[in-house]
Order: structure tokens, then sequence, then C-alpha cells
């Protein structure tokens, strides 16, 4: 991968504008999973008068493209800021660009980006759990900003403890989008990597606006692909009509079609899922849209991310596994791995098949406190060293991304992993790490996919390959 150049100056108060940038600009994703269309949207946050910023942009510094900023007020109960966003349509695929974020023809941030890869190869960093505003998360971003990833996947619980936009400034962008580059004190990431993310339960925990005006931050924040049908059952947004009202002005239509979508990076195909409790997994029009587009995509490697994983060996958090349903579907659709977070420590699963208990109408079931009882079929041969083609989908818990760890005695003991009955849990988790925090890096090649966890110093954890 080519290293986005990091030059980046900012002026943080603008001056002869009386106006201050709260949130330096980021890259995002925008709204393009396939191949076929490349773009990125730019978007930053000032404290309160709305200003004509243009996006000059392009490859070889030659800035010889430009876009139109959209304001947005976004009001946060006690004060008004202004939310921008620049879309940078029609990119070429596999280049670097040059942008800078101007004012009256004065640069006032400036960086760099890859746009997505086309080549059968990819190189990423995934975590969950993290935007809690400590010490581990800073280290967590600069162990990402050092392994040069082409983009980053966060498994939901993005920031801590309910999503509000103030916690993003305090606890998300100090980390992910900093001037400076050091484990003390995080990384500018965001400005040159794009980040995707999967829905968690904390960063949907403000959706009562009347109380929390600035909650649902997540779909301010983030601009993701819409390509998947939103489940019927979303979280839904409370308050009063004008704070909804406001919401939706700013939100579009990222609120709710940004929590289920999938996209294409070089030889990986990505779905990211809602799965928080007020979803059912297993509604049809979303069950048609995921099977199809697993089937449909020529990806060489296929993955699915959510929040809560169904096989989970912790205690806390086990009754969770309502996901479990999704299994046979990830299996006929060749699947190879799925990434969940939630549980804040590291496990892997065998290669696994599992098909759950159905009703007497034929849908599987989920009993009253989550559970999912089923058969399970594990796959032991598989090692990811010698032994590489695995019979099964791998499923890892990656949620030990800067949230305080759960079950910190597991750690290397299968012992204490056992739950009851066999109809429920069978040993199916390999690796179970809770006593140190931990991030993931995954490489694609063309026949190769490689997953590895580190620990915040960079030590190797556990390592696997597959083949096919
Ligand atoms: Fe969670």
């Amino acid at each position: 991968m080519k290293i986005p150049l990091l030059f980046f100056s900012l002026i943080s108060c603008i001056a002869c504008l009386s106006q201050q940038l709260i949130v330096s600009p980021y890259i995002q994703p925008g709204n393009a999973p396939t191949l076929n269309r490349e773009e990125k949207v730019i978007i930053w946050q000032t404290d309160s008068i709305p200003a004509s910023f243009i996006v000059e942009y392009g490859s070889s510094r030659l800035y010889n493209k430009s876009a139109l900023a959209k304001a947005t007020p976004l009001y946060l109960g006690t004060s008004q800021t202004i939310l921008y966003r620049a879309i940078l349509p029609d990119l070429s695929f596999n280049e670097e660009y040059q942008y800078r974020v101007t004012i009256n023809g004065k640069p006032v941030a400036e960086a760099s980006f890859a746009t997505r890869s086309t080549k059968p190869s990819s190189r990423f960093v995934v975590f969950g759990d993290c935007g809690i505003g400590t010490a581990v998360e800073a280290r967590i971003a600069y162990q990402a900003y050092i392994q040069k990833p082409q983009f980053v996947l966060i498994t939901g619980d993005n920031v801590y403890s309910r999503g509000r936009v103030s916690e993003y400034l305090k606890n998300y962008f100090p980390y992910f989008n900093g001037t400076g580059s050091s484990p003390q004190t995080g990384a500018p990431l965001m400005r040159s990597v794009p980040f995707y993310l999967a829905v968690g339960n904390h960063d949907v925990g403000a959706a009562d606006l009347a109380t929390y005006p600035d909650g649902l931050a997540f779909f301010y924040y983030f601009d993701l692909p819409r390509n998947a049908p939103a489940f019927k059952r979303i979280v839904t947004a409370k308050g009063r009509p004008a704070q909804l009202d406001s919401f939706k002005k700013v939100a579009e239509d990222r609120y709710p079609n940004m929590a289920n979508y999938s996209f294409d990076h070089g030889n990986v195909h990505i779905v990211c899922i809602d799965s928080n409790p007020y979803v059912h997994p297993f509604e049809n029009d979303f069950l048609t849209w995921l099977e199809n587009d697993l089937k449909n995509s020529k990806a060489k490697w296929k993955i699915v991310a959510f929040h809560h994983p169904g096989f989970n060996s912790s205690k806390v958090h086990y009754d969770n596994q309502w996901m479990r349903v999704l299994s046979p579907v990830f299996e006929r659709s060749g699947v190879d791995l799925v990434l969940n977070g939630h549980v804040h420590n590291y496990q892997r699963s065998y290669p696994l098949k599992f098909l759950p208990k159905l009703t007497n109408a034929g849908n599987p079931l989920i009993d009253s406190t989550g559970r999912v009882d089923g058969k399970f079929i594990l796959d032991k041969n598989f090692d990811g060293k010698r032994k590489t083609r695995p019979d099964g989908v791998v499923y890892i818990v990656t949620g030990a991304g800067g949230a305080g760890l759960y079950d910190t005695a597991f750690s290397n003991k299968p012992r204490l992993w056992a739950h009851e009955p066999e109809a429920n849990w069978v040993p199916f988790t390999v690796k179970l790490i809770s006593d140190v925090y931990s991030y993931s890096l995954i490489e694609t090649s063309r026949a190769q996919f490689t997953f590895q966890q580190f620990d915040v110093e960079g030590k190797l954890l556990d390592q696997i390959r597959i083949k096919k």
C-alpha cells in the first residue's frame, strides 16, 4: 500500500472570521459500496458561523478540482455548531489524492488519502469498543496508524457512553484525528484513512433527543454506503417535533440507511450489520438482500461485521446470542470470517457450522434471554498454520479496543470458558485473551488471508492463515 502522505497544517482558530474549528476535516468512505464508482466525503465542524468553505483536491498536488461544502446547523442543546460535508465524486481508484479545505482562498487544513484499491489484496485494522477517552485508546489509535492500513473497521461501540456529539468531541476525535502521532496522544488517522463502522449499543444510547439533544451522532459524523435495506425495527429517534426535524435535516438519508451496508476494497467484500436488540435479524427483506449480496460478490474473501457476538465464551454478555440465527446464511454464502465486538476481550473460534433450533413456524428460535440453541459442528483440524483450509466460518471477538476488559482471569484458561447446556455451548473457542487490550490486522492476497491480533505495544498475540 502506498502510505497516505501525512502533511497536515491546521489553523484551528480562523481568526479573521471569529470561527473555531471544533472538529478538523477528516475523510469518510461516502456512499460508494462497489468498485464501479469511488468517492470520498470530507467532514468537519465549526462552532457557530456558517462560512463558504471550499475543498480543493487532486492527484499529484495539482488541486485541480474543487467541491463546495454543504453547511448544516447542528444544535447541541446549549450551543449552535455547523457541520460541513463536501463530496468528492468520481475519483480514480488506486490513486493518492491531496486535499485542502479553504476559506476565502486560504487553506485551513490539508491532508491526503488513497482511494480504494482494485488490486487483489487488502490491508486493514479492526477493533471495537474503543472511544472511551483513555490512555489505552491513544495507544490503539497509534498502533492502527503505524500499521498503515488502507482503512479501519470498528466493530461497534465507537464512542462512550451514549453516542453523543459531546462524547465524540471528548472521547473520539482527539485520539483518532489529532495532529501529532504518539502512543500517548493517538494519531491523525481519520484525515487520511477512512473508517467503516458497525453500530453498537452505546452508539445509539441517546435516541431520546429531548433528554440528549446531541444524541445519535453516528448519523451525523459518518458517511458510509447506504446499499442495504434498513431493518423494519430500527433505533427510533424521539423528541420534540422541532428536534426530530433538525435531526433528520442533518442526518439526511444516513438515518437509518447507514446501519446496514456492504462494500468492496481490493479483494475483500465486507458486510456491516446493525445487531442491536431492537432489530430482528431474521427479517425477510434483509435476509434476501444479505444472501444475494454475499453470493453475488465476486470478491475472493468475504467478511461480516456486527457488534453483538453470537459465539462468545466469556461470562459477560453470554446471553446476547441472537446473531447466531444468521450462521446458516453465512455458511452457504461463502463467508470466511465474522468480526464482532461488545465483549471487551479477544476471542477466536474454530471454523464452525451452526444449525439453530427452529420454532414450529420454521424460524430460528431466540429465547427471551437472547439465547439460541442449536447444533454445532467444529472443524478442529484447522490450525491456521499448517492446516489452513477451514470447513466453516471463523468467528472473532475483537472488542478489546479501549473500554474496560471483561473476564480478565479467563486468558488462556479454557476450563473457565465452559457454559451449559451442550445445545447452547460447546468448546468452540480456541483462543481467549482478556487481560490485555488488543486490535486486529487483516491482510489478504490472491490465495491467502492472514489474521493477526496484537496488543497495544505491537506484540503479536495470535495469528491464523486461511487459504483457498
Ligand atoms: Fe456493546
